[in-house]
């Protein structure tokens, strides 16, 4: 069986007024179907970069991508949902009008495209804010219906760029939880990305630990905190947790000499 998703050696440069500059290197690897897989690594190593190439909106100089073994390399795949750093709703639109806006481009009626929104807000226990305006939620609010919006087309991958890094801590963990009650034995794919070593831990199943200039995988490393349990705070406490969190610090989170 193919892997749900599969990319094979992706290279990226930007130009700069320097000259090209490397933002990826040679970066392979790949994601089943029910995985959490989370990439790790500092500010400026390329994750976002590696974000837009997966999910088509950018191209790759080299490489490729393949999507439950066919190639989308520079496509966008109607398999692949998104959610960005920003949430990024329409100011103007409602709630319900903002969730079904993938649907609407798709062409669903607009009746039946509400009707399921209104059962995703029952699910996320937003029932009552479908006639709201974005600017009438709170931060939180905003990234569940932001979720909405992607988990509304059903997509087999779900992309998640650091979206819960504006967050407070309480809220973000929060939000981390009920991710995994939306998507742990969904048969959905995620690919999580982000800065947070800890976030990274507690949420997935395996995780590509990146460095940057270039960014590149530096370590895979299959997590197994040893508990089912989708609350935030009892997977930190797995004794396991401070084993990975180590590993990974060690690997890149800790301080460099630097040279005078
Ligand atoms: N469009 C662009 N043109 C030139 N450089 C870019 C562009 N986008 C990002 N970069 C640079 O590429 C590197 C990686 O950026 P990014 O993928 O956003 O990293 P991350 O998401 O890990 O913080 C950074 O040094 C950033 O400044
Ligand atoms: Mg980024």
């Amino acid at each position: 069986m193919p892997h749900a998703l599969e990319a094979m050696s992706i290279t990226k440069s930007y130009m700069t007024s320097d000259g090209p500059m490397t933002v990826l290197r040679n970066m392979s690897f790949h994601a089943a179907k029910d995985e959490f897989v989370a990439f790790v690594g500092p500010s400026g190593c390329g994750k976002s970069t590696l974000f837009n190439i997966i999910t088509g909106l950018l191209g790759p100089d080299a490489g490729s991508i393949v999507v439950d073994g066919r190639e989308t390399t520079g496509m966008v795949s109607a398999k692949i949902g998104y959610v960005l750093q920003k949430d990024l709703l329409f100011p103007w639109r409602t709630v319900v009008d903002n969730i079904i806006l993938g649907l609407e481009v798709k062409g669903a009626s607009k009746r039946e495209a509400r009707a399921k929104a209104s059962r995703l807000l029952h699910d996320y226990k937003m029932s009552g804010y479908e006639n709201k305006l974005p600017g009438e939620l709170s931060g939180g609010m905003r990234q569940r219906v932001a979720l909405m919006r992607t988990m509304i087309t059903d997509p087999q991958i779900i992309m998640i760029d650091e979206s819960y890094k504006a967050l407070d801590y309480p809220l973000k963990i929060e939000l981390e939880g009920e991710l995994l009650d939306h998507v742990k034995g969904s048969g959905k794919t995620v690919i999580f990305i982000t800065h947070d070593i800890e976030e990274a831990v507690t949420l997935a199943d395996r995780v590509y630990v990146m460095k940057a200039h270039p960014g590149e995988i530096v370590e895979e490393i299959r997590i197994d905190l040893g508990t089912e349990s989708h609350s935030i705070p009892e997977r930190r406490m797995s004794p396991r947790f401070n084993e990975y969190y180590d590993r990974i610090w060690q690997r890149i989170g800790a301080p460099r000499t630097v040279n005078a």
